[in-house]
Order: structure tokens, then sequence, then C-alpha cells
């Protein structure tokens, strides 16, 4: 991915509107594989059955639009714990998805980028 001066990094927490629906997850998640990467968008997209926790980072404008398409999908609602940040590298220089075990309700939306950054760190780990 090129070197951006300021990237911006958007992240939020996401209810699923067909909890435990894994193979609704695997479309998203291959959706997101395929049109991501040729937008210089990267990022991470976990889902433990109920919330999805979304990170994107990249060209402003490029990661604007994207926030906004899927803000409006239909496959989940109340979206929370929205955090913006510009940075000067990327914390996820790849697009990485994965399912996780289930978390404590609103887990996935708590903390600040650097909190976020971190859990997403770890559960990809995990
Ligand atoms: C929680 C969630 C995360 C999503 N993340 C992405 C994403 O990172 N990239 C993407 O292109 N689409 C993502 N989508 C899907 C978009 O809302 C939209 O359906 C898709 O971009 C359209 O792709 P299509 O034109 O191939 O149908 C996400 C949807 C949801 C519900």
């Amino acid at each position: 991915m090129p070197y951006l001066p300021h990237l911006l990094r958007i992240s939020y927490a996401s209810l699923a509107t067909r909890p435990r629906d894994a193979a609704g997850f695997h479309d998203i998640a291959r959706a997101a594989a395929r049109r991501n990467p040729p937008m210089g968008v990267t990022g991470a997209l976990l889902f433990d059955g109920e919330a999805f926790l979304h990170l994107i980072e990249g060209p402003a404008p490029a990661v604007r639009d994207l926030f906004r398409v899927c803000a409006a999908d239909p496959r989940h609602h109340a979206i929370d714990g929205l955090v913006e940040s510009r940075d000067a590298t990327r914390r996820f220089p790849h697009w990485r998805s994965r399912g996780v075990a289930a978390l404590a309700p609103g887990a996935l939306a708590a903390g600040g980028d650097a909190e976020r950054c971190a859990l997403i760190d770890r559960l990809i780990a995990a």
C-alpha cells in the first residue's frame, strides 16, 4: 500500500440484523476483501455472532465513501462508538476479517482508537 502522509481511520461497532449468521458474515467479508484493496483501504472486520467491529483506514475520501455505503447496509444496525483518527501509518496494512468468540455486549464498541486497535490485534491473533 502507498505511503499516505495523513490517512484516515474510522472504526465502529454495530449489531447484526441476523445474529449468528456465519454465512452472511462470510459474504460481507468476501465483498470487503475484493473491494477494499483496490480502493487503497485496509483494516479489519470482526464478528462475534451478535456484533461487528469494523475498522477501515486509507485515503480519506475512499474511507468516508466506504463508511457511508456500509452504514446504509441493512445487514446491521445500531452503529455505536464511532471513532475517527488521522495517522501517518497504517495500523492494519493488510485487509483482515475474522469470526471471534462471543464477547460481552458492548465490548466491541468500547474504547478509543488505540484501545480498539489493540483489541483487534489481540482478537485476530487469538
Ligand atoms: C458490518 C459490515 C461491514 C462491511 N464492510 C465492508 C467493507 O469493508 N468493504 C466493502 O466493500 N463492503 C463492506 N460491507 C458491505 C457493503 O455494505 C456493501 O454491501 C458492499 O460494499 C457492496 O458490494 P457489492 O457491490 O459487491 O454488492 C460491509 C457491510 C457490513 C454490514
